[in-house]
């Protein structure tokens, strides 16, 4: 699985966002790997309408149903077309009360994926929360262009597999190529999150392609 973290870049919104998700949903659908896109909730009903593909927000609220202006809900997200969340990412840092809270009303059919920056959150509360995944990204690396969470914290990643037991691993910042894709899944993550090197690249069709390219090897 690759999940492919839009952030709020200029091209990745409106327009900009739905050019970016069919070149995604060419790729995935050549290639069967999967490929899940965390959008802003702003594009979550138009992408979802016209591509279909799997989507997350990247971040919700803790709040259901009523009387909160300005939040955003699970309920509502799903409704949307989103089939689940990236949550604390380190671009959006979330206090460990506010997370156990969402997770404790998680919806049937409404991933989470948990971000941590630090093996030490997995051990101290994270984990706790049973999340679907939980996702490792050591915030020093995000968009390195030199570095990244495989070459740097292979170690890391293989206790935090062991740590997280039937929860599935994913790891991003840095990745960048097949190599690093390769490593990640031989140290037993489940896949990887990726931005930057597929959408602030000239050419995102090709840098996806070669991503897949390493899970092809370890698959
Ligand atoms: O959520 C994925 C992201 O933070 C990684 O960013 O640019 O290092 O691939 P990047």
């Amino acid at each position: 699985m690759i999940i492919i973290n839009f952030k709020l870049y200029k091209n990745t919104f409106g327009k900009g966002a739905l050019k970016l998700a069919k070149i995604c949903k060419k790729v995935m659908d050549e290639s069967k790997i999967e490929v899940v896109l965390a959008v802003s909730p702003v594009d979550i009903y138009k992408i979802k309408k016209e591509t279909g593909l799997k989507l997350y927000c990247q971040n919700i609220d803790e709040y259901e149903d009523g009387r909160w202006t300005g939040w955003i809900s699970a309920n509502q997200m799903k409704k949307a077309g989103a089939s689940g969340t990236l949550l604390n990412h380190s671009e959006h840092k979330i206090p460990p009360g506010k997370v156990k809270k969402i997770l404790k009303n998680k919806r049937k059919g409404f991933e989470i994926v948990l971000c941590v920056r630090s093996i030490g959150q997995a051990e101290k509360w994270a984990l706790k929360t049973k999340p679907d995944f939980i996702a490792y990204e050591p915030s020093y690396l995000i968009a390195s262009k030199d570095r990244s969470v495989s070459s740097e914290k292979p170690e890391a990643v293989k206790r935090l597999v062991k740590m997280c037991g039937k929860i599935p691993v994913l790891v991003g910042a840095g990745v960048k190529n097949k190599k690093d894709v390769e490593i990640a899944l031989k140290l037993g993550a489940k896949g990887v999150l990726v931005a930057s090197d597929i959408v602030c690249a000239d050419d995102p069709e090709k840098e996806l392609k070669e991503m897949i390219e390493g899970f092809k090897k370890v698959c």
